[in-house]
């Protein structure tokens, strides 16, 4: 709450009488400036039950339990969030967080299936240490996170949501190649615009797997993040990934190569010439994956980052992979790794060229998106 306050939007709280169990109605009006609504009997004057959601630009619903999700499914109106969610025409975007039975117990998959298949958008929770002793998928994603989703909604509320009932692969981040327990071959990848495209996927509507090499980035909510480390851990999610997918971008910074050996021990500075480092080549994750297409119609897209001749080297490299898209960062000058912004060119096989200019790396995954769309079989 204290994130869309902060951002000038207009928060009206709903607590649920459990909600209430936590944080008290005080709390919850200083913080918005508004009282707390909890009743529908309270102001009938006003019609709350009906006038919440009739008004709300956008209803988050964060944490939603399992009962809430129950509720919302069977279109009970039985409190006051439940009468706004029947009343709001305006997205509706539902953080799960509940224990890890629950959440994968059929009737709340059931219901999050029926939420889906109405047009709400409904993150999958994140995979962490819940309120017991327990760890496992249940967690409410980060705030931050959340408020990402939400303010995507809220910028685009005419957002397509021409990625429902898709499934879309993103690799992001750097592979590492070890040397030894502790050291490695990397780069400089930070996962961020892989992550801005698992998050804009999301909001238009897909099921999301992000294969993540050393991110250090809150997880994007919404999506089922597998962790990788190294060109071969990634490959094997890959391929796993990819089996079910409609489409997959490839972000992550691959090792080309790697150590022939790594060894088992702390390499040791024992002489005074260090030991030559002997690399083998890692296989083409990217190249290996256009080629065997293991859906047909399966959009494959490729990231290159070029210092010079950017279009030509691009086309090449568009060729060489096998890819549908390409999409190509001019780097140097500071750009592309690790920054917030990003420029490229869209390159397709059907002879297309796209500009995207120097905006943020979420505007840049919309452009992606709104290209594999169209490529997407009907
Ligand atoms: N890629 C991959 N597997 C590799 C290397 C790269 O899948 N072993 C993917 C990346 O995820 C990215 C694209 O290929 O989508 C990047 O290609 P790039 O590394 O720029 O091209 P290279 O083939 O490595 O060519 P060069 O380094 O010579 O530019």
């Amino acid at each position: 709450m204290r994130l869309f306050t902060e951002s000038g939007y207009d928060v009206r709280v709903v607590p649920t009488a459990s909600a209430l169990r936590f944080v008290g109605a005080p709390t919850w009006a200083a913080l918005s400036g508004h009282p707390a609504q909890t009743d529908v009997w309270a102001d009938v004057h006003e019609v709350p039950h009906v006038r919440l959601g009739q008004s709300a630009d956008l209803v988050v619903v964060a944490p939603a339990t399992a009962d809430l999700l129950a509720r919302a499914a069977t279109g009970r109106a039985d409190d006051l969030l439940t009468a706004t969610l029947l009343t709001a025409r305006c997205p509706v975007l539902y953080a799960p967080a509940m224990h890890t039975e629950m959440w994968e117990h059929p009737a709340t998959q059931a219901n999050v299936a029926t939420l889906r298949a109405r047009g709400a958008v409904v993150l999958d929770p994140a995979v962490g240490r819940l309120t017991g002793a327990d760890s496992g998928p249940g967690r409410l994603p980060e705030p931050s996170e959340i408020f990402a989703i939400a303010a995507t909604l809220l910028d685009r509320a005419a957002l397509p949501q021409d990625l429902a009932g898709r499934h879309v692969v993103v690799t992001a981040g750097g592979t590492r190649e070890p040397l030894d327990p502790v050291r490695f071959l990397g780069n400089r990848s930070s996962g961020r615009q892989g992550y801005a495209l698992a998050r804009a996927a999301v909001a238009r509507g897909a099921e999301v797997t992000v294969i993540a090499a050393n991110v250090a980035l809150p997880d994007p909510a919404g999506a089922k993040v597998v962790r990788v480390g190294t060109a071969l851990e990634m490959r094997d999610a890959v391929r796993e990934a990819a089996a079910t997918a409609d489409a997959v971008v490839m972000v992550a910074a691959v090792a080309d190569f790697r150590p022939a050996t790594a060894s088992a021990t702390k390499i040791k500075k024992t002489s005074a010439d260090p030991d030559p480092v002997e690399l083998v080549r890692n296989p083409d994750i990217l190249a290996e994956l256009a080629h065997d297409r293991p859906r047909p119609g399966q959009v494959v897209v490729g990231f290159a980052a070029e210092t010079d001749d950017v279009l030509a080297n691009g086309r090449a490299k568009l060729a060489a992979k096998g890819a549908d898209l390409l999409v190509v960062n001019e780097v140097g000058e500071a750009r592309a790794f690790g920054t917030t912004d990003n420029a490229a060119t869209l390159l397709g096989t059907d002879g297309s060229v796209l500009d995207v200019p120097l905006g943020s790396k979420d505007r840049l995954a919309d452009a992606i998106w709104d290209a594999v769309a169209a490529r997407l079989p009907g």
